[in-house]
């Protein structure tokens, strides 16, 4: 048996149960809801999706877990026990995450929200052009979805600056690593896209004394996690005008509470969580082919480094 382990609603759960199951027609796939005791002490691999740590410690024998999702670190930070975390690579969220990039660094890049705020004071100006290949995107992370929105970025025209834990060789992308190479990526980012995973080293990490090694009126796309963010000091240098604009994706509490100042800031873009969201199909494609994989040849799929966080 394999279980379902999430924290959704049974309509939701039905859904990715559906598509697991078609995904694995050789398994009996179940939501760990409806598994007796019994049947627990049967699931060797649990497919989860926000999982409550408690239902995962209710499977005695469980060998490994395979998150449906693309950010793992809840689950890492909460689970109590030594099993493998093997967790969603998708290029088609890939695909998505990169498409997102390039939309919304062409609203920053093409001056959206000023022309916005230009015509709310009926203002007819006309704010200069500054060529793709005239600007630099700051890439922190260069993983799975940073790999993909950086070629994206690149194939567009833009210059590119990468940052990752360690050194990357990519065409056409300056790449960095280290304290001295994030300093090196601040300094050039007229835009600065986050998509670093959250973890004991990367909470925090965008604070006033980083953010402020950016270009003047330069500007932050969060499209990984709010934590990495420290929201007050990002909020302090868009109230002065030395940062121009955030566009936001990710909070500290989600959903973003209904009070929070961010909501009306005239420099925040305030986004749902929307910048690469799961496609369910080519997910439980993946899960499945993963599984599928493991149960013919024994071998995991690369899982999380538990000790790094991801
Ligand atoms: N907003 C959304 O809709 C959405 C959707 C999906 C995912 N996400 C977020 O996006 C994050 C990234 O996803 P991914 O699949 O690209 O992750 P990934 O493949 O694990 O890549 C993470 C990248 O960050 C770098 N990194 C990690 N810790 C670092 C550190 N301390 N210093 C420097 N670089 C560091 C890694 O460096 P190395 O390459 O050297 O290891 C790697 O390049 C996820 O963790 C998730 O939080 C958001």
């Amino acid at each position: 048996v394999l279980a379902l382990v999430t924290r959704l609603d049974a309509e939701a759960e039905q859904d990715w149960l559906l598509r697991l199951q078609a995904a694995l027609p050789g398994e009996e796939m179940r939501s760990l809801r409806e598994l007796s005791g019994a049947q627990l002490a049967d699931v060797e691999i649990a497919i989860v999706a926000d999982p409550d740590p408690a239902d995962l410690s209710r499977i005695p024998d469980l060998k490994w877990i395979h998150s449906l999702w693309a950010g793992v670190e809840r689950l890492v930070s909460e689970l109590d026990r030594d099993v493998p975390v093997v967790r969603l690579v998708d290029p088609e969220l890939g695909r998505v995450m990169a498409e997102s990039v390039l939309a919304w660094v062409y609203y920053l890049f093409r001056h959206m929200p000023e022309y916005a705020r230009l015509q709310r004071e009926r203002s007819w100006r006309k704010l200069t052009y500054r060529r793709p290949d005239e600007v630099t995107v700051g890439l922190l992370g260069l993983g799975a979805l940073g790999a993909a929105a950086a070629s994206r970025l690149r194939d567009a025209g833009f210059n590119v600056a990468g940052w990752s834990r360690g050194p990357k060789n990519m065409p056409g992308v300056a790449t960095f690593s280290g304290e001295t190479g994030l300093d090196t990526v601040l300094a050039r980012s007229d835009y600065l896209v986050c998509l670093l995973p959250l973890t004991r080293e990367t909470a925090g990490l965008l604070d006033a004394s980083r953010l402020s090694r950016m270009p003047e009126g330069g500007s932050l796309i969060n499209f990984a996690r709010g934590p990495i963010v420290v929201t007050r000091d990002l909020v302090a240098l868009l109230d002065k005008g030395r940062l121009a604009h955030a566009v936001l994706d990710v909070f500290d509490t989600e959903p973003l509470p209904s009070d929070a100042p961010l909501w009306t800031h005239p420099s925040v873009t305030v986004l749902p969580h929307i910048s690469a969201p799961t496609n369910m199909d080519s997910a439980a494609r993946i899960a499945g082919e993963n599984i599928r994989e493991y149960r013919r040849s024994g071998v995991l799929p690369p899982s999380v480094d538990l000790g790094r966080g991801y």
